[in-house]
């Protein structure tokens, strides 16, 4: 059934040889930060507003944790409220984190407030190995003791103290969930090696419209004096910098010329850097970026760091631009080992790509050629989406669920530019 809700069932996403694209494409508020700004609204009584969240999976998915534990979660367009109470019950089940293991960035604002979490210990994932060690070593140093039985961590604190918190790596979650806990804690927190994502930023501008004291966040040294209580607040969240590049990719493999309205050139500086090498035309325009692009990609080399590197969230999509393109590139994955999975996916489709280990070197073929693929987590999902765009015949992209955990809407946003995309519910 064409033109199908995604709610209705199963789906797929049909995708045919499309473009040139044209038109313009509004982003969402960013998934990674509306997910962070939920969980930090634990941190006080009252009533909060989200403006620009993105109605997506993962949204509601992390609403449902939060009306588990109390809180009243309702969502009218991009607008969500949250309605926290005095007291909630700080614990995070399996069922939730195993779904979407973002939740663990509730520990952090629980601990801060309730000085007690019950959160499922989250698994491996597609990206491989996931561990948490840095979120809780951080965590023990503000004073919160942890012990983990039947797959769930239990942790404690009488109070927190502030510390100085050096990270072994810039981990965007342990950032996050440090940031959340030293809020309320006695004296002041210093997180050294911090994460620098915009992401991070945004949620210390929520944090400090709270009432929180803040400093630094956007850079390797965040400074946090705890303060005794926070208000609940209204917020707009940043836009979304993933989505952007999506939309961005699809322009370089389809060619046209779009406007991906909202998208903040100065939150994608490596990103845009890296496109203009592979010959795509970009200037920003008063309301976000203009994208241009027509022939084949250059090819080019890169490497996924944090940020401001070049993310590791963009790397399918450039690895797929990279398998059109007019030679060999290189691209080494630093952040997660398992991020290369969906690349059979993408030689299914005729791409000449070998992976091995965190290197990827990617030949670019003539063409590619639609056939049935599946998509193995969100960023990898919406790569073989815009690959389809290129592909001869018909892109069926299996288990699009995964795709709609972080976009509110590919499958219409692509077609309003001109694509040839749309739903169709298997079965
Ligand atoms: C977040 C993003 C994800 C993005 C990633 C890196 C959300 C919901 N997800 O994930 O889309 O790809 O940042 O930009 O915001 N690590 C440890 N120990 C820890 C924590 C992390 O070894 O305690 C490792 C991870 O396994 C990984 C690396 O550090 O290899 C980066 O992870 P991290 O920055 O924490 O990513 P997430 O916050 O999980």
């Amino acid at each position: 059934m064409d033109g199908a809700n995604p709610a209705d069932g199963p789906t797929l996403i049909r995708v045919r040889q499309s473009g040139p694209l044209a038109g313009t494409v509004r982003v969402s508020g960013a998934k990674n930060s509306a997910l962070k700004l939920m969980a930090a609204s634990l941190l006080a009584e009252g009533r909060f507003t989200l403006h620009d969240v993105p109605r997506i999976a993962d949204v509601r998915w992390m609403g449902e944790l939060l009306e588990q534990m109390g809180v009243g979660v309702s969502q009218k367009g991009d607008v969500l409220t949250l309605d926290v109470p005095e007291t909630v019950t700080p614990e995070a089940p399996y069922e939730l984190v195993e779904r979407m293991r973002a939740s663990i960035v509730v520990l952090g604002p629980l601990l801060g407030r309730f000085g007690t979490a019950r959160v499922s210990v989250p698994g491996g994932d597609d990206f491989g190995h996931r561990p948490i060690d840095m979120h809780l070593r951080g965590l023990e140093e503000l004073g919160a003791t942890f012990t983990t039985s039947h797959g769930y961590i239990q942790g404690r604190a009488d109070h927190l103290e502030g510390a100085a918190v050096l990270l072994p790596y810039p981990s965007v979650g342990a950032t996050e969930n440090l940031l959340m806990a030293a809020v309320l804690a006695r004296g002041t927190t210093v997180i050294d090696n911090a994460a620098r994502e915009p992401e991070i930023a945004d949620l210390a501008a929520f944090l400090n419209a709270m009432g929180a004291r803040v400093d630094g966040a956007g850079s390797s040294t965040i400074t946090i004096k705890g303060v005794d209580g926070l208000t609940a607040v209204e917020h707009t969240v940043v836009p979304d910098r993933i989505e952007a590049a999506t939309y961005m990719a699809a322009v370089g493999m389809a060619g046209g010329e779009v406007e991906v309205a909202g998208a903040r050139p100065e939150h994608m500086e490596m990103l845009l850097s890296k496109l203009v090498e592979m010959g795509l035309h970009i200037s920003p325009t008063a309301n976000g970026v203009s994208v241009k692009a027509s022939g084949k990609p250059h090819s080019v080399d890169l490497a996924t760091l944090p940020y401001p590197g070049v993310a590791t969230d963009y790397q399918p999509l450039l690895v797929t631009l990279l398998a059109v393109a007019d030679g060999v590139g290189i691209v080494t994955e630093n952040v997660f080992g398992g991020r290369f999975r969906y690349i059979d996916e993408l030689v299914r489709m005729g791409a000449d790509i070998r992976a091995e280990g965190h290197h990827a070197v990617i030949r670019g073929v003539a063409a590619l050629s639609g056939a049935p693929v599946r998509a193995p987590d969100i960023r990898a999902g919406a790569a073989l989406v815009i690959a389809g765009l290129v592909a001869d015949g018909e892109t069926l992209i299996g288990d699009a669920h995964h795709v709609e955990r972080g976009y509110q809407d590919i499958v219409g946003n692509l077609a309003s530019l001109g694509a040839d995309v749309s739903y169709s519910v298997s079965g």
